[in-house]
């Protein structure tokens, strides 16, 4: 049993065979996948080289159970949540699909990662202008986002957790806001959900996407879009493919409606191998338990800030419980973190630097000893 939270890691260490040849720090990049995720992909692989289509059935099931367990873990339901290729894509579904007035006006924070920035900034053809909230610098608040508001916002969109700092956004504060002002809150979920525990529905959370490369565990091209049954039909202009409607296999039957649920944004073949991926791997999440993982994740963080800390460097992460997350940056007064990233990775420790932080990003099977390793390798570098 391990010392610090409900999760023991020996029991995942099957799991993640990556901890034999590294130090895997950079889930905010990409991930590894778990060993049964490889194998799900594999299986099929095979069942694509050997047989065909002839078992599509079976790949149809698999794919629906890996959206029932994605909403699970949303808190959602299965009606409510499509497959998306990336986070960019769920994110250009909602944009394109609002159906927008002239002078209507997007608030977004000024450090988000740009999937989060240019769906909105597509807008401007349409006469719908991005209003950036200044927050280079600072962790921005709720009050900063209403600063930005006014009668004319039509959506709020945030990062469920930044990019480059790691704070955790104020979803339900968030969600009040966009109430007030009459916005959708639009959210860029994929440095938090599979680290974090996600409740879409009392959040007030309106759409959400994220790709499944991250804190999901599985891989690119394959991800999530959560559109609440709320809004649903107040998205007009999405793209109605010839799977987006309820008989799909009716070929010659053009003139049918939209599905009555997300799949509707679901326009063509969809991606078997990437669905089979996210099944395995919420899976396993789900088996982990969601609210083990999370305290798993924020107490290996805390362990890496205080390390940090004591090494001499500055944690450029949000200090605010409330606001911590699986991510925590920090940089040293002399050393650049480029150069402590680089001499990381010629020890076999995988991490990241952004915007002049080192980000350590570990996840729910990493070990306390695997981070003191990584802060030993920074020592190295003072
Ligand atoms: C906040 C955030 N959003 C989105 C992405 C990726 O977007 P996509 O899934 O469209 O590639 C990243 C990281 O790559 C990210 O950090």
């Amino acid at each position: 049993m391990n010392a610090m939270t409900a999760i023991d890691p020996a029991d995942w260490a099957d799991e993640f065979p990556v901890r034999e040849q590294l130090v895997y720090l950079n889930h905010a990049g990409i991930c590894p996948i778990p060993a049964r995720t490889a194998r799900a992909i594999a299986e099929q692989a095979a069942d694509y080289r050997d047989f065909g289509s002839v078992h599509y059935r079976r790949w149809t099931e698999i794919a629906a159970r890996g959206r029932a367990r994605l909403a699970e873990l949303l808190g959602a339901s299965a009606a409510e949540v499509a497959f998306v290729r990336s986070t960019t894509a769920g994110l250009l579904i909602v944009a394109e699909s609002i159906p927008w007035r002239e002078g209507d006006n997007i608030v977004v924070a000024d450090i988000e990662f740009p999937a989060n920035v240019y769906p909105w900034l597509n807008q401007e053809r349409r006469g719908v202008h991005t209003r950036f909230v200044p927050a280079r610098d600072r962790f921005p608040t709720v009050d900063d986002y209403a600063a930005a508001c006014d009668a004319h916002t039509r959506v709020i969109a945030a990062s469920w957790v930044q990019f480059a700092t790691g704070q955790r956004t104020d979803l339900a504060g968030l969600a009040q806001l966009a109430r007030d002002v009459g916005a959708y809150l639009a959210v860029d979920g994929i440095q938090g959900l599979g680290a974090l525990r996600m409740d879409v529905a009392p959040l007030g959370i309106d759409f959400l996407s994220a790709d499944g490369h991250k804190w999901l565990l599985s891989v690119e091209g394959c991800g999530v879009l959560y559109v609440s049954a709320r809004v649903l039909g107040d998205l007009k202009g999405f793209w109605r493919g010839w799977m987006s409607v309820p008989d799909s296999g009716d070929y010659l039957g053009y003139g049918q409606p939209p599905r009555d649920d997300a799949r509707r944004f679901e326009e063509g073949a969809p991606n078997m191998l990437g669905a089979a991926a996210l099944d395995a791997s919420v899976g396993l999440l789900l088996e982990a338990g969601p609210a083990a993982v999370e305290e798993r994740v924020l107490a290996l963080t805390a362990h890496v800030a205080e390390g940090a800390r004591r090494l001499g460097c500055e944690i450029t992460s949000p200090p605010g419980e409330r606001q911590r997350s699986a991510i925590i940056c920090f940089r040293h007064p002399r050393v650049s973190s480029d150069e402590i990233v680089a001499h990381l990775a010629t020890e076999g420790i995988a991490a990241a630097s952004r915007l002049g932080s080192v980000r350590f990003s570990p996840h729910f099977y990493n070990t306390e000893e695997e981070l003191d390793r990584a802060l030993a390798a920074v020592t190295e570098c003072l």
